[in-house]
């Protein structure tokens, strides 16, 4: 099990892995996703030229998808274009592009972006700053040198000449005037009449060479700085009709409808020198100059001529281009396609190859566990035919424990029956000799026992075949319809001459006189017997049994109440079971009265229950079906039997009261005696045979457990005590060693009884401090020399006490104990002697033992009383005095405590014959 979930575990782990690669390997994949900020700011964007340079720069910006382009368009005003560029830096642009309106306006505003680390990519138009990044264009002087040689080389005779130029702060203007200008210097043929600026536009162009209408007549020529410009100077020459042909020239030459290459090749214009656009460029070097890779500063691009020598070739050069340039605009349209089907194909498979893993690696596991459990299979088959074998080898023994169980129980039934016989012809001579007088006062009480304990003998051993005759032979009952209160009456009366002899009164209150009901007449009495006799011993002294019966609808109830001692919960959860004896019972009977109860109870279908509360009382409650329908045929008899005779069936059970009774004569009736015993033993029929014999010269206190013992021994003090070894709790011997070494007991002789009795165990009774071991059985009259000889030499040790002497003798424990006692005693006696007002009570509180344990301590250990030993030392002291001191009879009297003269007088008289002043005179005098 274990190793599967490994396996799983590590499976799941793999898998979790070959994801994490998977997925990192398509993340690889993707392109790098860098998002940067490009600004452009166009000075002006309507023209042909500069939307050509605008579409050039989106094209090859599709090719860096996720780029932010920021495109502003000033319009030709470069205060506008100036505000535009702050807005682009406040946004935070990472490159600016920028083709500048005029060139001292912008120039500020873009060393700015330039200082503040901005990269700048100047285009077509200039600054006055060469604070640039890169630059990209055409050489506008170039362009204009061009342009002027072009003019000289390709006309012979004069050519007078109108140079119409851009934006008088724009640098290309600036600088095509310039190139031109030394372009034509080595051409003197070349006149320029004027110059005119028509700002790069067409109208302004028209409008300004219109104010020079009158000067034109002779012009043959005409350099404008751009097509636009051309076009317009053809148009205002056309409507003059007067003037000569004009030769005029531009720049850009852009290809396509409009452009200048299609003015050239409509002889709208003589020729037009190449200006290149260069957006595709800019952005270009935008990408180098962001990803740090090396790029040109300047980047001058070529300008040539186009005129109709060339313009054919041109215009299919550039068609060509154009073509070609759809075409890879369709093939990168394609690419994008093929990408996203390469994508989506890439999702696909990866999809499929974790499916696949998975797959493998669940057919694993499921190898694995089919493998794992092959073997687990196998060792259960192992396993189960173990057990089987185990089952087998069980049912053979539980057969033959049966077996065996059976003869056993065949036998004790035997027996049991056996006992039966002889028991019952004890008891008929028996009853003859109760019965003669004579013979009676000879036996005394020992014939008395003997009946008794013959018919306990016969309800035990009738109850265990009941029993059996339930438990084991499955009997059932024969029921007829009786009246139960008739019934449980005559049960009471059987019992009322016992319980009045102990003073328990014993109540019947039905609430009919005659309620029906099918029982076993044989078989319920014993539940009533059982029931009557436990709550006769449950009552200690007075008290009261009262039975109820009523009859509610289908039962009928007999509730037992006693108001005796009860029992605990815990007792009365066990009581029904079989052979339980609750705590405080008295040890009579083998408990299985109860569970026989309860049994003939079930077999009337009935129940039984018990509420108890300890030291309150007990009730228990019987619970009977009224009807027959409850009972089938075979437990019903037709026979209408009388019951039986309820005072011969109850004598079995009146024994256990009789010994309750000659218990209780014993402890109440006696007259106190001089001695006293404290006998300990657990057997009652044992415990009862010694107080009866003890009784004859001791005060005889008993206890059935060793707390019972503690309790007897500190509260009664007795003379000498008596226990058995093996008790219920404390064991003798651990009863011998609390008492010896417990002042307010130390002095008491111990005698252990047991039936353990080889010399180990003997000496090991000894050594707990007992003074006698005696093992069981015993001859009393043994017994009462060992108790005789113990009390003789417990007057030795107090003629030992009492002379003071202290021998070199090595005392027991018990005996240090005593002694120590008795100069305690001695020292707070002496050292009150003086105080009349000294009591007993302050000894008792001084030693800590309680006033009777204090007199029988010192009635045994000393052999008098407190208060004679207390008047002896007074005396003591006082004949010493009377001698040794010269005091007055008045000052010896309150110096040994005496109230007054007088009395002090009497008592020295009494002990001493004379009175003091005669037993001065005479001791002194000689
Ligand atoms: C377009 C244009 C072009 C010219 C260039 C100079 O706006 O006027 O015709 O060549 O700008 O910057």
């Amino acid at each position: 099990m274990y190793q599967q979930n490994r396996l799983v575990y590590l499976s799941g782990l793999l898998l979790c892995l070959f994801i994490t690669v998977i997925s990192s390997f398509s993340c690889n994949k993707a392109p790098k996703n860098q998002t940067y900020t490009i600004g452009f700011s166009q000075c002006t964007g309507l023209d042909l030229w500069r939307k050509t340079m605008l579409n050039e720069m989106k094209t090859e910006l599709s090719l860096h998808p996720g780029v932010n382009f920021i495109y502003a368009d000033a319009h030709g005003d470069s205060k506008t274009q100036v505000s535009q560029v702050s807005k682009m830096l406040r946004d935070k642009i990472d490159l600016l592009i920028i083709s500048p309106n005029e060139a001292q306006p912008l120039t500020p505003i873009v060393d700015e972006a330039y200082q503040n680390n901005i990269p700048v990519i100047i285009i077509d138009r200039k600054t006055s700053s060469s604070l640039y990044t890169a630059y990209i264009g055409a050489d506008n002087y170039e362009l204009g040198k061009l342009a002027g040689h072009y003019l000289g080389t390709t006309h012979k005779g004069n050519l007078n000449l109108v140079e119409v130029m851009g934006l008088p702060g724009s640098s290309p203007a600036i600088e095509r005037d310039r190139g031109f200008m030394d372009g034509i210097k080595q051409f003197p043929n070349i006149h320029v009449k004027t110059k005119i600026y028509g700002d790069w536009l067409k109208a302004n162009a028209e409008k300004q060479l219109l104010k020079i209408k009158d000067k034109l007549n002779d012009v043959n020529a005409i350099f404008a700085h751009n097509d636009n410009m051309a076009l317009g100077t053809r148009t205002v020459l056309n409507s003059i009709k007067s003037v000569k042909p004009v030769k005029v020239i531009g720049v850009d030459a852009l290809p396509g409808i409009g452009g200048g290459m299609e003015m050239v090749d409509n002889k709208l214009i003589d020729a037009s020198l190449v200006y290149p656009t260069s957006g595709k460029e800019a952005i270009v070097t935008a990408f180098k100059i962001l990803n740090k890779e090396p790029f040109l500063r300047e980047n001058i691009l070529q300008s040539l001529v186009i005129d109709s020598t060339n313009v054919q070739l041109m215009k299919m050069q550039v068609n060509k281009i154009n073509s070609q340039q759809n075409d890879i605009i369709k093939q990168q349209s394609l690419l994008k396609e093929q990408q996203l089907v390469y994508k989506s194909q890439q999702v696909v498979l990866n999809i499929i190859v974790i499916l696949l893993v998975m797959a493998i690696v669940s057919g694993g596991l499921a190898f694995y566990s089919l493998m794992e459990n092959r073997k687990i299979n196998k060792s259960l088959e192992a396993k189960n035919q173990e057990i089987q074998l185990q089952r087998n080898q069980l049912i053979e023994m539980s057969a033959k424990a049966q077996a065996a169980t059976e003869a056993r129980l065949n036998f004790f039934t035997n027996v049991t029956h056996e006992f039966r016989t002889p028991l019952t012809l004890m008891l008929s001579p028996l009853n003859d000799m109760l019965k003669d007088e004579k013979l009676s006062d000879i036996a005394g009480n020992g014939l008395k026992m003997v009946n008794q304990n013959a018919f306990r003998l016969l309800k035990l051993v009738n109850q265990l075949i009941d029993y059996r005759k339930i438990e084991v032979d499955k009997n059932t009952i024969k029921a007829s319809e009786n009246n139960i209160v008739a019934y449980v009456r005559d049960i009471i009366e059987s019992f009322r001459f016992h319980a009045k002899k102990l003073k328990i009164q014993f109540y019947l209150v039905p609430t009919e006189k005659n309620i029906p009901v099918w029982f076993d007449v044989n078989m319920l009495d014993k539940v009533f017997f059982n029931l009557f006799s436990n709550a006769i011993k449950f009552i200690s002294g007075e008290g009261a049994i009262k039975v109820y019966i009523r009859r509610d609808k289908d039962f009928v109830y007999v509730d037992i109440h006693d108001n005796g001692v009860g029992i605990s919960e815990e007792d009365a959860a066990l009581i029904f079971d079989q052979f339980y004896q609750a705590d405080n019972a008295p040890r009579v009977g083998s408990g299985i009265g109860l569970s026989l109860s309860k049994e003939i109870i079930l077999l009337h279908h009935g129940c039984i229950e018990v509420t108890t509360k300890k030291w309150e009382g007990t009730t228990f409650k019987i619970t009977l079906p009224l009807g027959d329908a409850h009972l089938n045929d075979n437990e019903k008899t037709e026979n209408k039997d009388t019951w039986p005779n309820m005072d011969e069936q109850s004598k079995a059970y009146q024994a256990d009261i009789d010994n309750l009774q000659t218990d209780r004569e014993i402890h109440l009736g006696a007259e106190p005696k001089e001695l006293s015993i404290l006998l300990v033993e657990d057997n009652a029929d044992l415990l009862q045979y010694l107080c009866q014999k003890f009784s004859e010269h001791f005060e005889v206190f008993t206890a059935a457990d060793g707390n019972q013992a503690f309790t007897q021994a500190y509260e009664k003090v007795p003379d000498i005590i008596i226990s058995d070894v093996v008790l219920p709790g404390y064991s003798g011997k651990e009863i011998v060693q609390r008492l010896k070494t417990d002042l307010r007991t130390s002095h008491i002789p111990v005698i252990l009884l047991t039936a353990q009795s080889s010399d180990e165990q003997k000496i090991s009774g000894m050594h707990s401090l007992a003074d006698l071991y005696i093992s069981k059985p015993f001859n009393f009259d043994y017994l009462l020399a060992g108790v005789q000889n113990l009390l003789k030499n417990r007057k030795i040790l107090r003629e030992h006490y009492s002379s003071d002497i202290t021998g070199p003798e090595k005392l027991t424990a018990a005996k240090t104990l005593d002694k120590k006692f008795i100069n305690d005693f001695a020292g707070i006696v002496e050292k009150n002697i003086a105080n009349e007002n000294f009591s007993i009570e302050d000894i008792c509180r001084l030693i800590g033992i309680s006033r009777i344990q204090l007199y029988r301590k010192i009635k045994a250990l000393l052999g008098c009383t407190v208060n004679e030993y207390i008047l002896t030392r007074r005396l003591k002291k006082a004949s010493y005095l009377l001698i040794n001191e010269n005091l007055s009879i008045a000052e010896i009297t309150y110096q040994v405590g005496f109230s007054s003269p007088n009395y002090f007088s009497t008592a020295f008289k009494a002990k001493y014959g004379c009175p003091p002043s005669e037993y001065k005179h005479s001791k002194v005098n000689g």
